[in-house]
């Protein structure tokens, strides 16, 4: 009987011991995959935050002026090839027909020409003919200049009709930012109501005509550089 006890106390401890064995493996095992998690998890952190930087240095944003060129569109055009910046400009084309000159350099240059009627004409005021014929003008005047007509057209005030629309089967490109440079005609307050204004993909609406627009224009791509943006044309913007 005694022997039998002694036998039996044996096996116990025996199953004790693998038991507590088997146990403490598993218990590692779970540590272990633990910490891997956690590992990944902030691998995957990391990642997360360069994928945003990248994303930071992304940010673009397109500089339109409207109603040119005037006598200081060349000025404006030095300080943009200074800062390798593209804009785009909605010409008239009686002032096309002025300063043929500065159109070939915005082509040479890089920067997207569109159209913004012969006499800056409130498109929907007019009957669609004339309206379109206002529109093809400025383009053929356009393409007599750098070769190639333009796909983009800015109507006045931003008003067309769809018919219009419609059949001159263009881009109508309109704007995010409007800082009303046109009308407040200061400096500061346009530089100051933009950099408050602008996002990511935004399009800024400025006239080249104005001085004070065109000091205020090169502040913004100096402030908004500094910021990681990158100024392209509307077309750019719309096809990255
Ligand atoms: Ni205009």
């Amino acid at each position: 009987m005694k022997n039998s006890y002694k036998k039996y106390l044996y096996i116990f401890l025996i199953a004790a011991l693998y038991i507590f064995t088997v146990q403490m493996n598993r218990m590692e095992r779970k540590d272990r995959v633990r910490e891997a998690a956690i590992n990944r998890s902030q691998d995957m952190e990391e990642e997360g935050k360069e994928e945003e930087s990248l994303f930071e240095d992304k940010k673009r944003v397109a500089l339109t002026f409207d109603d040119g060129p005037g006598e200081g569109t060349e000025g404006l055009l030095d300080g943009l090839k200074e800062r390798n910046a593209k804009a785009t400009f909605f010409v008239v084309g009686e002032k096309v027909e002025q300063y043929p000159d500065t159109i070939q350099r915005m082509k040479e240059e890089g920067h997207l020409i569109g159209n913004h009627t012969y006499t800056h004409v409130q498109m929907n005021t007019l009957s669609c003919e004339a309206a379109i014929a206002e529109v093809k003008k400025t383009s053929e005047l356009i393409e007599s200049i750098i070769g190639e007509g333009t796909g983009y057209l800015r109507p006045p005030y931003g008003e067309c009709t769809k018919q219009m629309k419609k059949e001159l089967d263009m881009f109508i490109v309109l704007w995010d930012v409007d800082p009303l440079d046109w009308s407040v005609q200061n400096e500061d307050a346009v530089v100051e109501k933009v950099l408050r204004d602008v996002e990511d993909g935004d399009i800024i609406l400025l006239h080249d005509i104005f001085d004070t627009s065109v000091r205020a224009a090169i502040r913004i791509v100096d402030a908004l550089q500094k910021e990681g943006y990158e100024f392209v044309t509307v077309e750019e913007l719309m096809f990255p």
